[in-house]
């Protein structure tokens, strides 16, 4: 637009025009309308509420770089974050089974892609769930398992390569 005209103008546009008691002081920047200053006793935020820095949780292992994620996976350690979920709401009711919970699970799943990229290939992560979920909504168990396997076959070995630890979206 035009560098040249009052930015107060360009900013405030039709206030100005409607509204031209309050876009005065708005515009004059408030040097001459001592007025119309709006009483704010700023309380001085003295040195209250804010919390000393929390005393340092003692790190399990502070030992390597702080690139080093969360362990989980391996024995002895929490699960992965997408392992547990894969557990409870994919395996559980498919052991089950339970179409109902796996249908909702593997909609849930099309959520849980850790790069929007994966969508777009062949197979593609969200088309998989999607055909999982509609395999289980005609509780189609030989079509279930094998989106299961559709999807770890494609996409399993390369999440735990560079996603294991990450934290679900939901
Ligand atoms: C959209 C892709 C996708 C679908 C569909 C899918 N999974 Fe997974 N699943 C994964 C990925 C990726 C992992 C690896 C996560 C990890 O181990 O950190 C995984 C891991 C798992 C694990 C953890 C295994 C372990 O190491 O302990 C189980 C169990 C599992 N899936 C069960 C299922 C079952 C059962 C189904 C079908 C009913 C299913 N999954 C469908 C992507 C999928």
């Amino acid at each position: 637009m035009s560098t040249s005209s009052s930015p107060c103008f360009v900013v405030l546009g039709r206030a100005c025009a409607g509204l031209a008691a309050f876009a005065l002081v708005a515009c004059s920047g408030g040097s001459s309308a001592d007025n119309a200053t709006p009483k704010s006793a700023a309380p001085e935020p003295s040195a209250a509420p804010v919390p000393a820095p929390v005393a340092p949780t003692p790190a399990p292992a502070a030992s390597a770089t702080a690139a080093t994620p969360t362990p989980c996976g391996e024995d002895e350690q929490p699960d992965c974050p997408l392992q547990a979920w894969m557990r409870a709401h994919l395996d559980k009711p498919l052991d089950e089974p339970d179409f109902a919970k796996l249908a909702d699970g593997f909609t849930r799943a099309a959520k849980l892609v850790p790069d929007p990229s994966w969508n777009s290939g062949t197979p593609s992560w969200a088309s998989l769930a999607k055909s999982g979920a509609e395999a289980a909504q005609s509780k189609d168990l030989d079509t279930v398992k094998q989106t299961c396997k559709s999807c770890h076959r494609a996409f399993r070995s390369k999440y735990k390569t560079s996603f294991r630890p990450k934290p679900l979206p939901i």
